[in-house]
């Protein structure tokens, strides 16, 4: 089995010292990218900036930016068998940015925003006979509403939901507790364990659907 697996936050780039980024940490993705591989898969892992050392034994690719991750991506999309973005893809950036440093003046500053691609959605779009693909949806509100919506209109075939309103959990912590909820309406209920518990569960769960 031919694991793309995307993992952390990406950085838009505002000018030379600074970027609109979000809290991931990478955990999740990278305990996915790890039970792949333990499960017997060839793993592609394309990682936005994360403070942790890349798993032995795969193929890895560090990218910056939503563009980067989208051309890296696309890139690996057609020769996987599953693909999982479990990375936080910034849905914004900016319109302008600056090669050097801006410097402030008086009154406020309005930044314009662009949407970024949507990769999920481009790839479900696409998405070849016998691939599966899997989303994350993090919601601090109706989760499992909104992460049944992603499911649909992106054409997954598991999405895996959890709720980011708590701390013990989610973003940046090494706990997590989701819903699987997959396109033909089974549903699988992981509780509040470690990540790399979590990210077994879920390859487990994926590879005997
Ligand atoms: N995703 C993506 N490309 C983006 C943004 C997100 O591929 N530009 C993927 C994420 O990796 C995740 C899923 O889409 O698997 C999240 O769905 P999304 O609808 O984008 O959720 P949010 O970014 O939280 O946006 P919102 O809830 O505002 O719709």
């Amino acid at each position: 089995m031919r694991f793309l697996i995307s993992a952390g936050p990406t950085r838009e780039k505002i000018d030379a010292v600074r970027f609109i980024s979000n809290r991931s940490s990478g955990k999740m993705g990278y305990a996915l990218a790890e039970a792949a591989r333990d499960a017997g898969g060839e793993v592609v892992l394309v990682s936005g900036p994360t403070r942790l050392t890349p798993p032995d034994n795969i193929a890895f690719i560090l990218v910056e930016n939503a563009a980067e991750m989208a051309a890296a991506i696309h890139a690996h999309a057609a020769e996987s068998d599953i693909i999982i973005m479990a990375a936080a893809v910034a849905d914004y950036r900016p319109v302008k940015t600056y090669a050097g440093k801006m410097k402030k003046a008086n009154g406020n500053l309005t930044l314009e925003l662009e949407r970024t691609e949507d990769i999920l959605l481009t790839l479900g779009r696409n998405k070849r006979t016998g691939q599966k693909l899997v989303g994350f949806a993090a919601e601090t509100d109706d989760v499992l509403e909104n992460a049944i919506g992603k499911l649909q209109r992106k054409n997954l075939d598991w999405i895996i939901a959890n709720d980011v309103s708590c701390t013990d959990r989610g973003f940046g912590s090494d706990h997590n507790a989701v819903t699987m909820i997959s396109a033909s309406g089974a549903c699988d209920e992981v509780t509040l364990s470690d990540k790399k518990t979590v990210a077994r569960r879920i390859i487990r769960k994926i590879l005997e659907d």
